[in-house]
């Protein structure tokens, strides 16, 4: 299966090359360092695998249940501990779907399912999320593209980039679409625990029985870094046809990760964890709001959720040609194109990376931009 490189990804491979002295895009908190857990580490784990589960460490697995609210209707036997979401989704999409199939992807979203179906040789459909709706797509296009074909329903929950969060009418809404053909609905559901004005993100895998929720501790904790994520679904079969496939590709988890991860997710660290990168994006956010309050070139529909938003470009140049000029010097700055997603006329926005002074060191340069062009 060759698999075509997405424009994200594509934008970070030059970003990267070209160093830049700083950004405004971060979608996940400060990161943690090592010896934030030294502390907490067993100095005799032994560093083969920890030879409990095919599935992921049984603790971590039962904290996954209890820390992101899918107890009691999931238990840890219905997750699959993986590397990342981005695992989790790969091995979820690469079960379902095969050449011929069609599956509904959301845009703007995440970009892996569409690269990963096309690969497939499924027809993916893209459910356009528009802007003047509040970044909501519409259920008359949702009902339109599903037909017996239908494998999987793909939402990105909450949005990335728009930071739209779909509500638990929304989501019993498309299990309803979606039962009536039989097709999964998949919500990845890392940035969850980020909610600024909306309830917690209602978990998929509670609420229908092809269901997945994947998520990791990637985001609000942080710990991309650790590879170490979740499938969640009461589908037996497919997370067992999951750790077939990922035999062949990581085979089983990295022990590090599972120990770290275990860690971070007991209660008391997860509780203050969490309250600490809500604190600190909040305000970075607010400083986003007021940059896009105070700059006619850019509006936006501030995130309902997470760590991004993205930004309409009020101005006559496209976002891949904008982000290329702030990437050199004297900006030295990095911005996601909204090109990466398929959005030529609007930026992503990030409120992660924790520092303060990173976001409003960045927003001046992007300020200082927009004033040599005035
Ligand atoms: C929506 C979404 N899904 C998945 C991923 C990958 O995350 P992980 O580190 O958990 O694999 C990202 C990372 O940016 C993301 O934004």
């Amino acid at each position: 299966m060759k698999v075509e490189i997405h424009k994200l990804f594509e934008v970070l491979l030059k970003a990267q090359k070209a160093n830049p002295e700083t950004s405004v895009v971060h979608s996940l908190a400060k990161p943690p360092v090592l010896g934030d857990f030294l502390g907490d580490l067993d100095p005799n784990l032994v560093l083969d695998w920890s030879d409990q589960s095919f599935h992921g460490l049984p603790s971590l697995r039962q904290k996954v249940v209890e820390r992101f609210d899918y107890s009691p209707i999931c238990t840890s036997d219905n997750v699959l501990i993986t590397a990342g979401t981005a695992e989790a989704n790969f091995l979820a999409i690469s079960n379902i779907v095969g050449p011929g199939d069609e599956m509904i992807v959301d845009v703007p979203g995440w970009p892996q399912p569409l690269v990963l179906g096309k690969a497939i040789g499924a027809t993916v459909k893209k459910l356009e999320r528009q802007e003047d709706n509040g970044w909501m797509f519409d259920f008359g296009q949702l009902e339109e593209f599903i037909t017996e074909k239908t494998k999987l329903i793909f939402l990105c929950n909450p949005n990335n980039p728009t930071g739209h969060v779909l509500n638990e009418a929304d989501l019993l809404h498309i299990v309803n679409l979606a039962d009536k053909v039989g097709a999964y609905v998949l919500t990845d559901e890392v940035y969850r625990n980020m909610e600024w004005n909306c309830p917690l993100t209602p978990r998929m895998a509670t609420l229908y029985d092809r269901g997945i929720s994947t998520g990791s501790v990637s985001k609000v904790l942080g710990l991309q870094g650790l590879r170490t994520g979740w499938m969640v679904t009461r589908d037996k079969n497919l997370l067992f046809d999951s750790i077939v496939l990922r035999e062949d590709t990581s085979e089983i988890m990295n022990i590090m990760g599972e120990a770290i991860a275990d860690i971070a997710l007991r209660e008391d660290r997860f509780k203050a964890a969490v309250r600490k990168a809500r604190k600190s994006a909040k305000e970075n956010l607010d400083l986003l709001d007021d940059f896009v309050k105070t700059h006619d070139e850019l509006s936006w529909v501030r995130p309902v959720a997470g760590l991004i938003g993205l930004c309409k470009l009020n101005i006559d140049l496209g976002s891949t040609e904008v982000a290329e000029t702030l990437l050199k010097k004297p900006y030295s700055l990095m911005v996601m194109p909204g090109s990466a997603y398929g959005y030529p006329n609007h930026i992503r926005v990030g409120a992660g990376g924790g520092s303060k002074n990173d976001i409003e060191k960045g927003l001046d340069r992007l300020d200082q931009y927009f004033k040599c062009r005035a």
